[in-house]
């Protein structure tokens, strides 16, 4: 488990398979609860996975954030970002994904990739503020209620890590 410094009583860090302890664990599958009604994953398979990675936001040892992401070749496929109902607005959600942003530019990513209901206004707009732009559709991505997905892109120079402009190919209302 590797520990990030925050200003805040809130610390970052990054889960890893082999040092990952059972009870941090727990506390990411409880934010997945509380934050969907129906938890897509388990935080325990997930970092089975060689390519997966992990960052959580913790209060003492309580978990009130995590983004769950693979990372293969020069893509980083962010799987799952989500905060506590209680401890949204407070910039957790920003403060993970500029971690993993922060992943891919030491690792000389070239793509981040994610895909988002087209009705989650909150998460696009986060994404919008870091940067993706909407890049297609994937219609009735979501089988539990058929909605569409939005899939969005954020391109990094490898060389510089800094963030290549880009725009929408499609319209999407947020
Ligand atoms: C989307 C989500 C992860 C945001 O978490 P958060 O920690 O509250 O996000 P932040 O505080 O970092 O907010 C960053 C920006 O996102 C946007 N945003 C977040 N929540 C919003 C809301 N309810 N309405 C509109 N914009 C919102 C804002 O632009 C916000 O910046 P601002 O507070 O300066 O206006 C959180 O709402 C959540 O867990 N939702 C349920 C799970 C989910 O939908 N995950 C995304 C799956 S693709």
């Amino acid at each position: 488990m590797k520990r990030e410094a925050t200003a805040s009583s809130v610390s970052l860090i990054q889960l890893t398979a082999d040092a990952a302890d059972d009870a941090a664990i727990e506390e990411v599958d409880a934010v997945a609860t509380a934050a969907f009604e129906v938890p897509q994953f388990s935080a325990r398979e997930e970092l089975r996975r060689p390519w997966t990675r992990c960052w959580v936001a913790r209060e003492g040892r309580r978990a009130l954030a995590f983004l769950i992401a693979w990372h293969v070749a020069d893509e980083l496929h962010v799987l799952n970002i989500a905060t506590c109902p209680t401890a949204r607005r407070r910039g957790l959600a920003t403060a993970l994904m500029s971690l993993s942003l922060e992943y891919a530019r030491q690792q000389q990513v070239r793509l981040l990739l994610l895909e988002v209901r087209r009705s989650n206004r909150a998460a696009i707009r986060l994404y919008r503020k870091l940067g993706f732009t909407a890049m297609g559709v994937r219609p009735r991505y979501y089988s539990d209620n058929d909605e569409d997905a939005v899939e969005m892109v954020l391109t990094l120079d490898p060389a510089t890590g800094a963030v290549q402009p880009g725009r929408d190919e499609i319209r999407i209302e947020v």
